[in-house]
């Protein structure tokens, strides 16, 4: 299977960190390849990276489950960011949370 057979298999799989996204996501492949060749024509390496950054996820088509290769990934020991998916429902146990330390959002 070649690369693009490959990034184009990922429309095959129903993210489910990802419920949200109705579009294929082939289509977030190369919208995030095209938003680096826009903020960065001369590092073709970065737009290649930016097309392929989640065929990993396809490792659930073998057996992988979907949390260990799907999901966001976030910085700890700071606040959680508001863009974390379902950070609303899902964090409210996390004593991070409340941790007067963790404040500001890491940038
Ligand atoms: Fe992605």
């Amino acid at each position: 299977m070649s690369m693009m057979d490959t990034v184009m298999s990922l429309d095959e799989l129903v993210d489910e960190s990802d419920p949200d996204v109705d579009f294929p996501n082939s289509f977030h492949a190369f919208q995030t390849a095209e938003g680096i060749r826009r903020e960065h024509p001369d590092n073709d390496w970065f737009q290649l990276v930016g097309l392929i950054h989640d065929v990993g996820k396809t490792m659930a088509f073998w057996g992988e489950p979907q949390w260990a290769v799907v999901g966001d990934t976030f910085p700890v020991g700071c606040k959680f960011q508001n863009s974390i998916v379902f950070r609303g429902n899902t964090f409210l146990d996390n004593p991070d949370e409340a941790n007067p330390k963790y404040k500001y959002v890491r940038l």
